[in-house]
């Protein structure tokens, strides 16, 4: 069938360091949309979702399933652990959310393995090592075999002889590495071919070609909506190397991590928080310490979602969010937990950076050392002594949090379409004629009832 004008595919990235707010904003987005499709990362991602006060964390399964009528897709650039997605599947399950017809996992996607786990666990715990403060779910080892061209893929699980013969070539080199270089115990074979034919069985009905199911969809002028997971400054490639996660965070994975070229592509949304976040290590230049950092940590509910830890907090970045909309060719922005800023008389936004004293042209260091020497220049904006949360309309939030907005917007010359004043779906301001609305199929009228 030949494309028709309603084909869309739009893909949803984070501008930060992760746990933006993506979660909420694909499940808000989802109705919009006929397919929801995760390209990179795996279970070290935590999308949580409320819904009528209900809390949801997905980890694999795009949180596109949780309403709406959408297929929810795990791409080939996921790797999946399937211990954590046959759990999931239970749990969704059980909340009495229909995966029969819904779910479609990537035959090509890579499969984590125990010995993904153990090998990082030993590694990161290593004397010597940069400890990268990583999720330890496996998630680096088993890019890492992906790369290496020794990866075990979602396919392969249907291939009885040949899963375990990989499971025994593989646990020959690595349980020699991890107990030589980390006197670590050595895996058994046998068990771990057993359970990975359990979740074979379990997985085997949604297991698909999910890359032909998308274009097919595509060409028949359907919506897909691509998800991201963690955020650019965590991308391979782009990130704060070597403080980062092992995948293409950023918007270009979409197209490898699902199999969909570039001109299918028709925009990207970015995400980021009214101020900032970071677990794990690594640079973060406007990092805060001290009692407004606990009361932002505290306000936000900033402790991971998978791994519980407190997160790093600091005032929003614009040089970095500048270099995110770049690396990402974002056009419109989703600015989430405006209401965390509730109550500061003043609020600092980093405008600039200088580096030895100097002003510091759009290009940002390639090194930690460099990241590390960075000085913030800060605007100090007013804040707004009054409630945000759980607004709905662009026109009753405070002056001065309107100014903080547009203030943002006009630095980084970016439309900011939604805005998140609370957990909840409804908790959301739409801003008027956004090319959101466009990307979204929305009518006129529809965007007009909006404004
Ligand atoms: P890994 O992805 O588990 O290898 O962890 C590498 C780095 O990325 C660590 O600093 C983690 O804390 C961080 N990270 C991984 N996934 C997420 C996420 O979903 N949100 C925020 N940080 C993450």
């Amino acid at each position: 069938m030949p494309k028709t004008a309603k084909s869309r595919c739009v893909i949803v990235a984070g501008a930060q360091w992760g746990d933006e707010g993506k979660g909420k904003v694909v499940d808000l987005l989802a109705r919009h949309f006929d397919w929801i499709a995760r390209y990179q990362g795996g279970h070290n991602a935590g999308h949580t979702v409320i819904i009528g006060g209900r809390k949801h964390i997905l980890q694999l399964i795009p949180c596109g399933i949780l309403g709406g009528e959408a297929r929810a897709v795990i791409g080939n650039g996921v790797v999946i652990d399937p211990a954590a997605l046959v759990q999931e599947m239970d749990g969704l399950a059980a909340a009495g959310i229909e995966l029969e017809g819904r779910l479609f996992v990537s035959n090509r996607a890579q499969v984590i393995l125990p010995y993904h786990r153990m090998l990082e666990l030993a590694a990161e715990n290593a004397p010597g090592r940069v400890k990268i403060g990583t999720t330890s779910r496996g998630i680096g080892p088993s890019y890492e075999d992906k790369m290496g061209r020794r990866g075990l893929r979602v396919v392969d699980l249907y291939e009885p002889e040949l899963l375990r013969t990989h499971i025994e070539n593989a646990l020959r080199e690595k349980n020699a590495v991890a107990g030589a270089l980390y006197q670590a115990q050595p895996l058994d074979a046998g068990s771990i071919y057993e359970s990975y034919l359990e979740y074979s069985r379990r997985i085997g009905p949604y297991v698909a070609d999910t890359a032909a199911l998308l274009n097919r969809a595509w060409r028949a002028g359907e919506a897909i909506l691509l998800e991201g997971a963690q955020g650019t400054l965590l991308d391979i490639d782009h990130g704060t190397y070597p403080f980062v996660t092992s995948s293409s965070t950023t918007a270009g994975g979409g197209c490898t991590g699902t199999g969909l070229g570039p001109t299918r592509i028709s925009g990207v949304i970015g995400v980021s928080k009214a101020y900032a976040t970071r677990v794990g290590g690594g640079p973060f230049p406007t990092e805060l310490e001290g009692p407004v950092a606990d009361q932002l940590r505290e306000r936000g509910n900033e402790f991971g979602s998978v791994t519980g830890r407190p997160r790093r907090v600091g005032w929003i970045d614009l040089p970095l969010l500048r270099y995110a909309v770049r690396l990402n060719g974002m056009e419109s922005l989703v600015i989430t937990k405006l209401d965390v800023l509730d109550g500061l008389a003043e609020i600092p936004v980093c405008v600039d950076y200088r580096l030895d004293g100097q002003p510091l042209a759009d290009e940002i260091p390639a090194t930690v050392a460099g990241l590390e020497k960075l000085e913030p220049v800060y605007a100090k904006l007013t804040g707004w002594q009054a409630s945000t949360a759980g607004l709905k309309r662009l026109e009753d939030l405070p002056r001065a949090a309107r100014a903080y907005l547009d203030f943002v917007a006009s630095r980084l010359e970016l439309e900011i379409s939604l805005i998140s004043t609370g957990p909840e779906r409804n908790e959301t301001i739409w801003a008027p004629h956004s090319r959101l609305e466009s990307w979204l199929g929305m009518e006129r009228a529809e965007q007009t009832a909006r404004s």
